[in-house]
């Protein structure tokens, strides 16, 4: 198979702790601009898989390349994010004491100390960029607001505004909808689908009514490696899913 038009490409890739092994032989690939929603039972390996990408996890065996051709097993954690990828944590991780605003400054991309970022002049072309965020992750109405005073969800989405901030080529956003309200649920969907149009993403989710919202092709993992994978349909109908996920 050929690497040339993914974003990210895993082969045969495996991870054990203490003889467990928690991701076991995966092969996922993700092609440029695409959009995955990624499900399976708790323990399946999502997560860990998201710490293979970044770095946070080196694997026993197998490939991960990014863009194309870029080996991210010869890279640390701190070159992956240069690189590209930004990660979203499920809890979210805002700065509560300053205003939203500040927390997307604090974030753009670039060698920048706290003090510069805050009182030096702003380009033209930072604030359009601030202003483009703003109009993504729907805070505009809150910018000068204080984090803290944001609900959960909407710190949700000021973290993955300060995710764009940094100008990845690639998200992978953990969990983002548990704990929100429905409403909140249904505008993350659009958000997401919004942030896709020129972005790669990764979304591992259990709330399956937001996975069909966002109407894109699914992974089934369990036990480390690939269950199942195709429309949100057709894994769904797979009696292998049923049995180990969908149906508990
Ligand atoms: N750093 C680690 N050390 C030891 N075991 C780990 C480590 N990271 C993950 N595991 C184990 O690997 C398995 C996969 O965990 P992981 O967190 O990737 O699952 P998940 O699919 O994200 O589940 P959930 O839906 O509950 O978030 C689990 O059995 C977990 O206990
Ligand atoms: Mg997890």
């Amino acid at each position: 198979m050929s690497k040339a038009n993914t974003i990210l490409y895993l082969d045969g890739v495996s991870v054990s702790f203490d003889g467990f092994r928690a991701i076991n032989n995966l092969s996922l690939v993700l092609d440029k601009g695409e959009m995955r929603a990624i499900i399976g039972p708790n323990g399946a390996g999502k997560t860990t898989m998201m710490d293979i990408v970044t770095g946070k996890t080196r694997p026993d065996a197998g490939e991960v390349y990014f863009d194309g051709n870029v080996d991210l097993t010869r890279h640390d954690e701190a070159d992956i994010a240069m690189l590209g990828i930004g990660r979203k944590f499920q809890k979210p991780t805002v700065f509560e004491n300053h205003c939203v605003e500040d927390n997307l400054l604090l974030s753009l991309k670039g060698p920048r100390s706290i003090l510069p970022a805050l009182f030096s002049r702003r380009s033209t072309a930072e604030n359009k960029r601030i202003d483009d965020i703003f109009d993504i992750i729907r805070l505009g109405h809150r910018r000068g607001d204080l984090a803290a005073s944001l609900s959960h969800g909407q710190k949700q989405w000021l973290e993955i505004g300060m995710l764009l901030a940094q100008d990845p080529k690639l998200l992978l956003v953990d969990e983002p909808v548990a704990g929100m309200t429905d409403a909140e649920t249904e505008e993350t969907a659009r958000l997401l689908k919004q942030i896709a149009e020129t972005h790669s993403v990764i979304v591992v989710e259990h709330d399956m009514h937001f996975v069909r919202e966002l109407g894109v092709k699914v992974t089934c993992l369990h036990e480390g490696s690939v269950l199942s994978e195709g429309s949100l349909d057709f894994v769904s109908a797979d009696e292998r899913v049923v049995e180990v996920y969908l149906g508990r």
